[in-house]
């Protein structure tokens, strides 16, 4: 019977422990040497552990799960890992082709245990700071007879690994530890190693953060990795960090959101997110998989709908692009899959601003823009003149850009706004240079984004530039007319007022990212000659 850590030593060492993964540490040998005057493990019950063992059960960690408290545990961040999720974890780590397997924060060994099970012939390495961690996972490795592993107890982010030439799989729960619990030689640690990868870390990250840092300086190019983690830095400002390995240095492949009513962890409430890599892979998209049942975890492979890595990289919450994710359905994608969506610029101060001519102006500073949701609503599908539009005062930062004459003319209208106290505004006073309003450049289709009807969407023939009563579309790769027309085409017919936000008032209103996650008709559907009636029907 095992009744206290001090006997699942003991119980770890009777089935092998000190056998597989290598020599004990210091630590290690200490616990096994208190353990020493315990009475030793019968053989009828090592022999039900052991076929527990190969029978993909983990006896030990339970037993360890029970015994160490589990306010103890949370400060160790050892919860430990259902076998609902090791499974698929394993079956994704296992496609990759891996020569070795680390398993990072190994606790009881689950994941580099099933590795084992699966395919003895992989070469697995076991790190964990906890000594009972440690002399689990080897007692479960000696028992499945994968005596050439190496268990190693220590701090993963120093972990050094011998050179490899196949691929290495990084595979585990990084430790959920919170930053007021860290230590401050490990936060330096980490400082550090965001300087070396060329990032900033948040000082309120966690110690999984610094998992996937040590993570991507251990890795190389084509190793692979698949971690379980809670999924708050999916949201918050500390997980940049992590947003940003995921997306760069460790070459993010999908993303699985688990709710908690989907795989509960013991003992927590915690939204969960499995996390696939490969270092190196810049695919155009990343899968994000919101995971409502553990049925729906079969395959990390082929799971999720596909995000643009670029929306990943421009939004700083991830599961609002999750959320979006009810499947589009065949032939239809995200319109932000095609384009970026913008708000048009702020100027500040429409009075000084936005004029219907300006005589004592140059030409070169007038932009005509759409300043009025109703002149796109008037323009129909086509805006294809720009003479009844008002025009927006746009003046180089630089304002040596100017001609010697159109310069005086500038200052001369500087001055005067000036004296009307415009660079004191809000807006203006916090833009590089007060008197450039920044206007962004023609948007090749132009969107109404706050009304009581439904939004519309104008092919910008006229080349129109755009306030921000306006979103521009801008495609992320050159599209041509026709392709364009049939895009906002589709968006006409299809864009509901149920797809936006109502405010007070009946105002829907439609933020750039809420536009982005419209569903369009895809690319050769878009392409196509067909009437766009009939390529979608098809
Ligand atoms: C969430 S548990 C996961 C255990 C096991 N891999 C599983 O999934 O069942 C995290 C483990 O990381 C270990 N740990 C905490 N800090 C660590 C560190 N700096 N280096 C290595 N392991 C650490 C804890 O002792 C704990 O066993």
């Amino acid at each position: 019977m095992i009744r206290s850590e001090q006997s699942l030593a003991r119980f770890a060492l009777g089935l092998g422990a000190a056998d597989a993964g290598g020599p004990l540490s210091a630590a290690e040998s200490r616990l096994a040497c208190s353990s020493v005057g315990l009475p030793p493990v019968s053989n009828g019950e090592a022999a039900e552990v052991r076929a527990a063992i190969r029978d993909g059960q983990d006896p030990l960690g339970e037993a360890f799960c029970t015994l160490r408290d589990p306010a103890r545990r949370r400060a160790d961040g050892a919860v430990y890992t259902p076998g609902q999720l090791v499974g698929p974890m394993v079956d994704w780590v296992l496609e990759q082709s891996p020569g070795r397997v680390v398993d990072v924060g190994c606790g009881s060994g689950r994941f580099l245990g099933e590795i084992i099970r699966r395919d003895a012939g992989i070469e697995g390495v076991a790190v964990d700071t906890d000594p009972l961690a440690t002399l689990m996972t080897r007692a479960t490795l000696a028992v499945l007879g994968a005596r050439s592993a190496r268990v190693i107890n220590g701090d993963y982010t120093r972990l050094r690994l011998p050179e490899f030439t196949e691929r290495t799989a990084f595979i585990g729960n990084p430790p959920y530890v919170r930053h007021h619990q860290l230590a401050a030689d490990a936060k330096t640690w980490a400082q550090q190693a965001a300087d070396r990868l060329g990032h900033r870390i948040s000082g309120l990250a966690g110690l999984h953060a610094y998992f996937f840092l040590a993570t991507a300086l251990l890795g190389q190019r084509g190793d692979v990795g698949c971690f379980v983690t809670s999924a708050e830095w999916l949201e918050v400002n500390y997980g940049a960090i992590m947003r940003a390995l995921v997306l760069d240095d460790l070459g993010g492949k999908s993303l699985h959101v688990l709710e908690p009513r989907a795989m509960p962890f013991e003992g927590t409430q915690t939204t969960a997110v499995i996390t696939a890599f490969e270092i190196g892979s810049q695919d155009a998209t990343v899968r994000l998989q919101d995971v409502k049942s553990p049925g729906q975890l079969t395959d990390l492979a082929s799971a999720g709908h596909p995000v643009a890595r670029e929306r990943l990289r421009e939004a700083s919450r991830w599961t609002t692009l999750l959320r979006s994710g009810a499947k589009p359905p065949p032939g239809y994608i995200e319109l932000g899959e095609l384009c970026q969506v913008h708000r048009g610029t702020v100027t500040g101060a429409n009075a000084t601003w936005v004029v219907r001519h300006h005589p004592d102006l140059p030409p070169s500073v007038l932009f005509p823009s759409v300043t009025k949701a109703r002149e796109l609503f008037a323009a129909g599908s086509v805006l294809d003149r720009y003479d009844h539009l008002r025009l927006v005062v746009d003046i180089p930062a630089e304002l040596d850009q100017l001609g010697p004459d159109e310069r005086d003319q500038v200052n001369r209208f500087i001055k005067a706004a000036k004296k009307a106290g415009v660079d004191k505004g809000y807006i203006a006073s916090h833009r590089r240079a007060w008197w450039s309003v920044g206007l962004q450049g023609p948007a090749p289709i132009l969107a109404t984004y706050m009304a009581r009807r439904p939004p519309t969407f104008v092919l910008n023939a006229a080349q129109a530039r755009h306030i921000n009563i306006a979103h521009g579309l801008y495609p992320r790769q050159r599209l041509a007319d026709h392709t364009l027309s049939r895009l906002a085409q589709a968006l006409r017919d299809t864009t509901t007022l149920s797809s936006g936000r109502t405010y007070a008032g009946g105002l829907v209103k439609f933020e750039p990212r809420e536009m982005e996650r419209l569903m369009v008709p895809d690319l050769s559907t878009l392409q196509s000659r067909e009437s766009l009636a009939a390529a979608v029907d098809r």
